[in-house]
């Protein structure tokens, strides 16, 4: 998934105070005036895929006609959609639900969304039993009918099946970003690596019809997007389960084809699934963005052994000779997890020397966290906490080094941008790559926002680029 922050830290981690256990003294607290009725908060955490499914959840709200606003104190409805893919992650709604109650209005609805409500389950009810619905990611489908529940002043509302074989699906979407539009095409994962609690939060693979993307992909053309970002736990797992029995390249020319469509992006991919014929339609088609995101997770078989990922250090090495191969540049980044039970320094030595062998464009590193429910939980041999610290601070250390290079390679080069931020600073823009990088730069123009500009590099720094304006 996409970097909201910097790319060595993918999520939002940091927990303003954590509420290690029973948060349940402060349901005591004094109720407020209450605010006007109809309205929601919804505050999201995660990644991309929860990024959308907030914009899906938002749309059916809104078309119930619900109104949103700004701040926990001025909604009916207040909505954690959460993430629970580290425990810090997870932690953090218990702290924001601590945080809310002492400030909370009368006849307020609290509802836990998201993969710790589906981790959690009614667990919830009893650590903060303020909160009346609790709907996993997995159950969205059921929302509509669970909103009505909460409407009618159901004092706990539960939507936390996981073994579905439908998909999230709504006639109207609420998208956060004018120029970039998110489309799932592939929800769960039916993969089971050993430190992952996604495919038991987001429970199993399920594709969406070729035809049900592409009308929906059309419809978001109409509304004047330009890029659209296939989002997936696997994207590249994407199985058509309609007749038509589109594979995922044949869907990926297929959406570059829609009127208006300038550009297709796509991720997670899983290297296991990474077949030529994707690289092949990258090459055959401009409009398809040279950037693949590929986690590798650890530069060690063994212990990528350990973590079922399902390929060997020279097999993952086969999907990035394929790529590099390719007739035009592809930017790749990757995911890497250190301190995975049992990673010796050596194993790690393995994962520092991948990194010199492929040089990233980009990398997103964690610390091992032990999620319940997953295999890694109970193996032994676990790595202390300093140890993580110091493996992940020189992963970043080796990450910046090579980052630099390849940026600084980029200097005098001239890239077209989609212009999405105007600075507060004169004349000053910034918008992405086809190969997802920002750049900043400046332009006489007036307004850019959502055009697409040439813009010559003229400097980089270890995570930045900036440069001018050439149209
Ligand atoms: N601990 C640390 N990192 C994890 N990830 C997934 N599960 C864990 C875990 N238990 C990382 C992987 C994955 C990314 C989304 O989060 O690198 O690719
Ligand atoms: Fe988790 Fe592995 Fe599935 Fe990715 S492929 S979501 S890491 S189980």
């Amino acid at each position: 998934m996409e970097e909201r922050a910097e790319m060595t830290q993918r999520f939002d981690i940091s927990v303003g105070k954590l509420l290690g256990g029973d948060v349940g003294p402060l349901a005591a607290a004094p109720l407020t005036a209450s605010p006007a009725k109809g309205t929601f908060f919804l505050e999201t955490f995660g990644c991309q895929m929860n990024d959308h499914d907030s914009e899906k959840v938002a749309g059916l709200l809104l078309a119930r006609g619900y109104r949103q606003v700004e701040t926990p104190d001025a909604a009916s409805l207040v909505l954690y959609n959460t993430c629970s893919i580290r425990e810090k992650a997870a932690q953090k709604v218990f702290s924001r639900l601590g945080e809310y109650r002492t400030k909370q209005a009368a006849g307020q609805v609290i509802g836990v969304l998201g993969c710790v409500a589906q981790q959690e389950g009614e667990e919830i009810f009893e650590r903060a039993p303020w909160v009346s619905l609790v709907c996993g990611s997995a159950s969205y489908r059921k929302l509509p009918e669970l909103l009505s529940q909460v409407e009618a002043g159901n004092q706990r509302v539960t939507g936390l099946d996981n073994d579905t074989d439908e998909t999230f699906e709504t006639e109207m979407t609420r998208r956060d970003n004018p120029w970039r539009a998110y489309l799932t095409i592939i929800e769960g994962c039916d993969k089971a690596c050993s430190y992952c609690v996604v495919p038991y939060t987001r429970g199993p693979e399920r594709s969406r019809a070729s035809d049900s993307v592409l009308r929906e992909l059309r419809q978001i053309a109409e509304l004047g997007y330009s890029e659209v970002q296939f989002l997936g736990q696997t994207v590249n797992s994407y199985a058509d389960p309609s007749p038509r029995k589109m594979t995922f390249s044949e869907l990926l020319l297929a959406a570059a084809d829609a009127p208006g469509m300038r550009r297709v992006r796509f991720t997670t991919s899983h290297p296991r699934d990474f077949t030529p014929d994707i690289v092949d339609a990258i090459d055959a088609q401009p409009k398809l963005c040279n950037h693949v995101h590929l986690p590798v997770q650890s530069g060690s078989t063994r212990v990528l052994r350990e973590m079922q990922r399902t390929y060997s250090r020279e097999e993952y090495l086969e999907k990035i000779e394929l790529i590099r191969n390719a007739k035009r540049p592809i930017s790749i980044t990757t995911d890497v997890i250190v301190g995975f039970p049992g990673e010796t320094d050596a194993d790690f030595g393995e994962t520092l020397s991948l990194l010199d062998t492929v040089k990233y464009d980009g990398l997103y590193g964690f610390k091992y966290s032990p999620r319940p429910n997953t295999p890694a939980q109970s193996m032994p041999d676990a790595i202390p906490e300093e140890e993580k610290s110091r493996r992940l601070t020189a992963l970043q250390e080796k990450q910046r080094e090579i980052q630099t290079g390849k940026l600084a390679e980029m200097t005098g080069q001239t890239f077209e941008l989609l212009v999405s931020n105007k600075s507060r600073r004169e004349n000053m823009w910034s918008g992405h790559t086809s190969c997802n990088r920002v750049v900043s730069f400046s332009a006489q123009q007036k307004e850019l926002l959502g055009r697409y500009v040439d813009v010559r590099v003229t400097s980089a720094g270890p995570a930045s680029l900036a440069g001018e304006c050439i149209e």
